[in-house]
């Protein structure tokens, strides 16, 4: 398949999707989550990547939203669908099974923001703005805003932004855990690949399990956590990494995993 709306290329086993709308400032209409959803599952099943960077294209906007003149005349079933559609693409990263980091310069507002979200971890230029401006156009968040804000920054401070629309600085969002650093614009994409591999030095299956783990344990109770965690443990002792990572460890060298 041929994106018109995404950049997509792999070198060193990481993979970089580029969101590439720039005349609309990257903004997400049905087209652009039909490619991502068929690059995402590209991704998932390609075993030589092993890591995914998300960006946007230009150097204004990682992503405006949602496609505002595409939206505008949604009826209450295609309104469902539009939603359904963007939460099972971004769920998709999120369950990815491999690291995936979002690289923000510029605008995340709405679908943006969200986008940003449901990605593993968040890297922002100090110029970047965030923010869920739905509620200024009589809509609410459609692609998880309302249900992975209050997990990311807590309720009290979910509520407020989605509530004033209020834009946030990148300061701001790196000082309430919306994102994970703040650096400058031309040192985001080696900040993101540095911290990739950074990941992939590590046991491949434990980094999956982690991220299983941390997912699903959120999304239910502390009990149902940990059990989901003890299992994964178990399943991470079964694996041959572990007794690598643990032989490695005492005879004092790096450990040398095969993802097994
Ligand atoms: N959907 C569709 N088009 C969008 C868009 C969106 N979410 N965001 C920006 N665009 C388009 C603009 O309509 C404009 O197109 P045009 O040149 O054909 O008129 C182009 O992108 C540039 O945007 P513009 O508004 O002129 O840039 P700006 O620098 O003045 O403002 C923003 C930037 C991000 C503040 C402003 O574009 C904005 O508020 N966008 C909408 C954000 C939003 O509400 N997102 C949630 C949607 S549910």
């Amino acid at each position: 398949m041929a994106y018109q709306n995404l950049l997509f290329e792999t070198e060193d086993s990481i993979a970089v999707i580029t969101i590439n709308r720039q005349e609309k400032l990257n903004a997400l209409n049905t087209a652009t989550f039909l490619e991502l959803n068929d690059v995402l599952l590209k991704i998932q099943q390609d075993g030589s990547i092993r890591g995914l960077l998300i960006t946007g294209s230009g150097d204004k906007a990682f992503v405006a939203g949602a496609d505002i003149e595409e939206i505008q005349d949604l009826s209450l079933e295609k309104g469902v669908e539009f939603s359904k559609l963007g939460q099972g693409v971004f769920s998709l990263i999120e369950n990815l099974g491999k690291p995936v980091i979002a690289l923000i310069d510029g605008y995340a507002l709405g679908g943006g923001c969200e986008l940003t979200m449901a990605c593993h971890l968040r890297f922002a230029s100090d110029r970047s703005k965030f923010g869920q401006p739905e509620v200024n156009l009589g809509l609410i968040p459609g692609y998880g805003g309302t249900q992975r804000l209050p997990r990311l920054i807590g309720r009290s401070l979910a509520l407020e932004y989605l509530l004033t629309a209020d834009i946030i600085s990148a300061q701001r969002a790196y000082e309430i855990g919306l994102v994970n650093k703040v650096v400058p614009s031309e040192e985001l994409l080696d900040t993101g690949k540095k911290t990739l591999k950074q990941i992939l030095t590590k046991g491949p299956v434990a980094v999956k399990y982690i991220l299983e783990t941390v997912h699903r344990g959120l999304n239910g109770t502390l009990e149902e956590g940990l059990s989901i965690e003890a299992d994964h443990f178990g399943m991470a002792c079964a694996t041959e990494d572990m007794k690598e990572g643990t032989r490695a460890f005492l005879e004092k060298r790096k450990p040398e995993f095969k993802g097994l």
